[in-house]
């Protein structure tokens, strides 16, 4: 529903920016207008990677940076700028957020010219191009893979209580109840809605990769509403108790901070935590450790970040395409992805430059791939649309905050997916 009402309000003012694009096509433009979510520390850092790179090009950027994980806010306000027939030359985009924007009659550009003279269908994983191309074109360039289930302790504050990362649910219990009695904060958690949902991807999956992709990805009634569903509400309860009293509405980073401080023993957050890590000058094994969610090792649930490009006035478009060949190339796709935390959005880049985190990542990857265990992201925009993914939002977070028991959860998951539908 949602889509068609995007699809309705944008096709005219889309296709009026086509028209006067065509008329301005008389100087190339050398700028590039970027709308982006990447304002912590170790994100700004990841930035900074490919402003100079595309500087280095000749080509300069306009910051266009709207505050808020997860993109919510920048989807928002991107969609107040494209009615205004005003689009950004590229926004980071994730998931079938990209393909909401290529409903639009007009709204994307065409990436085709750098895709086939670099060759992006033999590099690019499929389970990306199937965000990034549509009816055939590319209309977005990948920059990374990131994953969700993910768990990023304090090295001391594990050691204090056994040093054995956990694999097993009853061994995460164990290791949070010894962190409390310990005098810290078990669990680094930020009171958001995405934050909440990205903790209830790595709890899902823990139940079964069967239960994962008929619950999140077939979005079939019976696994929303069944047993299985009941225990991840009653385990995203139990972990509600270790957190903090002031974690509601806490940004991510801050949460990050807390582990990176001492304060907190882990945070469960996908890997642009990690950029957090590095940005303090932590290093992986010494400071923190990182290890995949109890029982999710060997599968994976990823999200992509993706500049969807825009259908910019002609003396842009060149920019345009010279950006996309930047962010596909194999050196920037190393030396960006090492900092912001993600792995290559290219199969063919060496792990060489990238920390242990960072191998484990590429490692655990191209397993889950080969093995058929990778699956989309629910809490970042990878496994259904967004309307079923703000339906989910809204419930696990009314949950998390108690507004509801795990019974009346499971039947409101139940019900907002059907409407979302
Ligand atoms: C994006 C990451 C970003 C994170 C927090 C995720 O949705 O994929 O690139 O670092 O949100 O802002």
């Amino acid at each position: 529903m949602i889509r068609t009402n995007l699809t309705k309000t944008l096709k005219l003012t889309a296709s009026a920016a086509l028209i006067m694009g065509a008329a301005n096509a008389a100087t190339a433009d050398s700028n590039v207008e970027v709308m982006h979510w990447w304002t912590s520390g170790g994100e700004a850092k990841a930035l900074d990677v490919l402003k100079a790179d595309l500087e280095s090009k000749g080509i300069s950027w306009s910051d266009m940076p709207i505050a808020g994980g997860g993109g919510d806010n920048a989807n928002t306000v991107l969609r107040a700028r494209v009615t205004a027939g005003n689009p950004p030359t590229a926004a980071q985009m994730l998931g079938y957020a990209i393909l909401d924007w290529a409903n639009v009659d007009g709204a994307l550009g065409n990436l085709n010219a750098a895709a086939a003279k670099e060759n992006w269908d033999a590099v690019v994983p499929k389970a990306l191009q199937k965000f990034a191309k549509h009816d055939g074109n590319w209309i977005s360039a990948p920059v990374n893979i990131h994953s969700t289930n993910w768990m990023w302790f304090n090295k001391s504050a594990l050691d204090a209580v056994g040093g054995k990362a956990p694999t097993t649910w009853e061994e995460f219990v164990a290791v949070l109840d010894g962190m409390k009695a310990n005098g810290i904060t078990p669990l680094a958690h930020g009171g958001q809605a995405w934050q909440e949902a990205t903790i209830f991807d790595a709890v899902a999956l823990s139940l079964g990769d069967d239960f994962y992709t008929s619950a999140f990805i077939d979005l079939d009634p019976a696994a929303l509403g069944g047993a299985k569903m009941l225990e991840a509400f009653n385990r995203m309860a139990k972990l509600r108790s270790y957190v903090d009293d002031n974690f509601s509405g806490r940004d991510w980073n801050l949460a990050s901070a807390m582990v990176i401080e001492g304060k907190a023993g882990v945070q469960l957050m996908g890997d642009w935590a990690k950029g957090e890590f590095l940005n303090a000058g932590q290093v992986p094994g010494k400071d923190f450790v990182c290890v995949r969610f109890p029982g999710t090792q060997g599968a994976v649930t990823f999200n992509a970040d993706q500049f969807a490009m825009f259908n910019v006035s002609d003396d842009k478009k060149a920019s345009q395409l010279a950006m996309a060949s930047s962010v596909l190339s194999p050196e920037f796709q190393s030396a960006f992805n090492v900092v912001k935390g993600s792995v290559p959005a290219r199969t063919d880049v060496s792990d060489a430059a990238f920390d242990d985190c960072g191998k484990k990542g590429i490692a655990d990857l191209a397993e889950a791939n080969s093995a058929g265990r990778l699956y989309g992201s629910m809490a970042h925009g990878h496994a259904a649309p967004d309307a079923i993914k703000g339906a989910l939002y809204d419930v696990v977070t009314a949950h998390f905050n108690g507004e509801y028991s795990s019974e009346e959860a499971v039947q409101e998951l139940v019900a907002a997916i059907d409407a979302a539908k």
